[in-house]
This record gives structure tokens, sequence and C-alpha cells, in this order.
């Protein structure tokens, strides 16, 4: 089978990966492809012509296309592709607006009825002032509707923060929602569906402020770890049964059928309550949970699109991932390009070095991105993994490297 991966993310990068390794694929293309990527396999396709993406598919005779990023799947490449006999894993347009439209997603799951925060919905500047002015109790969460690039969530402790958001975020026609704030822990639970059956991966947790111990900006995530103790066997099953399933069954009675990744963002307690759905994997998540599955990714990606996917054939080994981002220097705010890599070949064999930010010129890796490499370990258990990959971490080298030295401590803290 020969595949083509668009994207150029971490993500990506594992997804090319794990092709090859479970000989899922015998050529993989990746479009653009990053400085990981061997550079006779990455193809410089303008994502946006998909008459392009068509033409290359079509002279390479590529038997399957798999979409990683949210951006083409709004755009509607699954769509283009499926239409043209390509087949594809990933949803439609339609579908995948459960990630792009909050208020979209709030309105499958108040018709699935699937525990998350009771909102209350908001149009432009005048109303949200409004409510804040007269809010008593904090502190309050704000989102706004349509894809944000992780700014449009704020969890306000008070008066001032809510406001600074609505003055740098909320325009006069936004739409936007007030949520009740929940606690708890939270992790996320991925399914793989096929419009009718979906079939739930293992747990996994994102580290996604930048400084140790949940400090700093939000990022992109700047670790995870498969699977998270806070969400074992128990909660997997209750998030198929009362999330992924009712969630899948609504959309494909509303005529919009979910293929692809369903990604539920969970604040795990009594109820687990959702707390945003994405339209396809995680990054960092995807570079945790991808080397843990038993058996062949191609398969599951296949049976996605044929609508023959069938319990038992998601499983994994019993091993343990964790993955630790490294970053540019000033990420998530502004950063510099163009930094030589070192050490990428002195890293123990049983270390996996996703790329994502990263360019290749001639034998050299240089920075690219924010977020440069993901460096990831599995190991029978996750303190095995978690000492193997800060062992290792800093053979690898640029000039403003900056990494989590704290990946997976929720897991370690509970004892
Ligand atoms: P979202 O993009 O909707 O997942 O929100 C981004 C982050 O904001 C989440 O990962 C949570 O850490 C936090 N968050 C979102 N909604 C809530 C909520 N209702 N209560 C507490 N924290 C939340
Ligand atoms: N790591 C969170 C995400 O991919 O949205």
């Amino acid at each position: 089978m020969r595949y083509l991966v668009i994207g150029s993310g971490g993500r990506e990068h594992v997804i090319y990966w794990r092709l090859l390794f479970d000989g899922s694929a015998s050529e993989v293309f990746v479009a653009p492809g990053n400085g990981g990527i061997d550079p006779a396999h990455c193809v410089n396709i303008n994502l946006n012509r998909h008459n392009d993406i068509i033409e290359f598919c079509k002279n390479k005779k590529i038997d399957f296309v798999v979409i990683g990023p949210e951006a083409p799947l709004a755009d509607g490449v699954a769509d283009t592709l499926s239409a043209s006999g390509i087949p594809v894993f990933g949803p439609s347009a339609k579908a995948a607006k459960i990630e792009g439209s909050k208020i979209f997603a709030k309105e499958i799951m108040e018709k699935s009825k699937v525990p998350t925060a009771s909102h209350r919905d908001f149009t432009g500047k005048k109303e949200i002032i409004e409510f804040i002015a007269n809010c008593k109790k904090y502190p309050i969460v704000i989102k706004l509707d349509g894809l944000a690039a992780g700014k449009g969530v704020v969890v306000a402790e008070n008066e001032e923060q809510a406001m600074e958001f609505v003055s740098e975020s909320v325009k006069e026609n936004s739409l936007l929602f007030v949520e009740d704030f929940l606690e708890g822990e939270e992790a996320s639970v991925l399914g793989i569906s096929d419009g009718e059956t979906i079939l739930p991966f293992i747990s996994a947790q994102d580290h996604k402020r930048v400084f140790d111990g949940d400090k700093g900006p939000n990022t992109g995530g700047m670790g995870a770890y498969a699977p998270a103790p806070v969400a074992g066997k128990d909660v997997i099953e209750r998030v198929g049964k009362e999330i992924h399933k009712p969630v899948i069954d609504v959309m494909k009675n509303q005529g919009i059928p979910f293929k692809g990744i369903l990604y539920a963002g969970l604040m795990i307690g009594k109820e687990n309550n959702v707390l945003e759905f994405n339209a396809r994997f995680g990054d960092p998540e995807a570079q945790v949970l991808l080397p843990l599955i038993d058996g062949k990714i191609g398969d599951l990606f296949i049976a996605s699109y044929e609508g023959k996917l069938k319990e038992g054939m998601l499983k994994f080994t019993d091993k343990h991932a964790i993955t630790v981002v490294m970053a540019s220097k000033g990420y998530p705010s502004d950063y510099e390009k163009g930094k030589l890599i070192t050490g990428l070949d002195s890293v123990s064999n049983d270390i996996l070095v996703f790329h994502a930010g990263t360019v290749r010129n001639g034998n050299s890796i240089y920075t690219n991105g924010g977020r440069v490499l993901a460096v990831t370990s599995v190991a029978d258990s996750l303190e095995k993994a978690r000492d193997k990959v800060y062992s290792e971490i800093d053979k690898i080298q640029f000039e403003g490297a900056h990494y989590r030295k704290d990946i997976g401590y929720r897991a370690f803290n509970r004892g």
C-alpha cells in the first residue's frame, strides 16, 4: 500500500513512522512533511488546491490518504478526495465542525445527552461585558466559537481576566458562551469511528502549559503519556457508552456521519464531562498512542473509510509511553527559527524522536517552528519510560531549547 499523509507536525511524523514500522505501507509520502522525514518522501503540494492533491495521488499511485491536522479537514479535503474515489482517513468538513465550532459541539452534546458543563450563549462584546459586570462567582470559562488556534478559551479567575480576554479576543459579532467551571483532572480518550462503530483508545494526558507545574501560558502541548491512570478501563468503557457512541449515533442520524478520530477532551470525575471535541489525533497525544497500538494501523484507517470497524480491532500492548516536547526559545510567543540541532544520532536506539518544527538542509537539521521535537520512550512502566527519556533528552541540543521536566507528574503523584 502506498500512502500520502497530510501535515507537517509531530503527529504526522508518528503516523508516517507507524505506517512503515508495522508493515501497513510499502511507501509513505508526507505533504509537506518536515526534517525528520526522508526528503525523497516530503512533497510540496499547495494543500489549498485540492486538485493538486488529487493529481499527486494519481501520478504516484497513492492507495490511501491520511489527514493529520484540523485545517485541511475543515477545508473539505476528505470530501474532495473521497468524491474523486481516493480512499481517505478523516472526517468530512461537516463532521469536522464538531471541533471547528464549539457551539455546534454543544448542540451535538445536548442531543446525545453527553455530560458537559452547562452554558449560556452570547453574541458580541456588549452582551458579554454586561454579563461579566454582573457576575459574582469566579472562576468562569468563556469560549469563543470557531477555530482560534488555542486562543479561544479563557478560564478567568476574576473580572479583570474576563475583561482582558473580551477586549483582546471578542469582536462585535463574535459568537461565544460562558460555561460552568469544572474541577478535576483532565485526560483525553480518543475513538476511531467508521460512522457507526467507534472503538476507544487507551487514555492519554497532555500538558498544555509551557512550564513545569502547569505554569505559564497555554501551548499546543508540551508532552504527554499513555495510558493515564486517572482514566483506566472503567472510565474508557463509560466514555465509549456515554460519550463516543451517542455522539456517533446522533451525527449519523443527522446525516453527517463521523469517520475518523473523535477526540474527547474530558474532565474526569463522578461524571466524565466533555470539555472539547477534536476531529483528529491530538498532538502530542498521537506520539504516545500510536507506538502502543498492537497491530497494523493501516487496517484501522481502511476499516474506518470502508465502514468495517469491528469490536476488538483496536488493541494495545501493555506498555507505557511518554513524550517530551523540545520547543524553541520564546515559544509559545514569538520564537526564532533556523537553529542547528545536534545530537539527534547520539540518542539511544530505543528512543523515538518525532520531528515537528524542523527542516533539513543537506545533512543538517534546523529548527523551523515552535514545537521542534517530541522525544518519546516506550517501556514496561511509565516510570521506566520517563527515566529513559529524561536520561537521553539532553544529548539533543539547539540554541534556546526548552522542555518540561515534569511530564507525567500527575501519574506519579497518585502514589
Ligand atoms: P478547550 O479548548 O475547550 O478544551 O479548553 C481549553 C482548556 O481550558 C481545557 O483543556 C481546560 O484546561 C480548560 N477548560 C475548558 N473548559 C473548562 C471548564 N468548563 N472547566 C474548567 N476548565 C476548563
Ligand atoms: N494536544 C491537544 C490537541 O492536539 O488539541
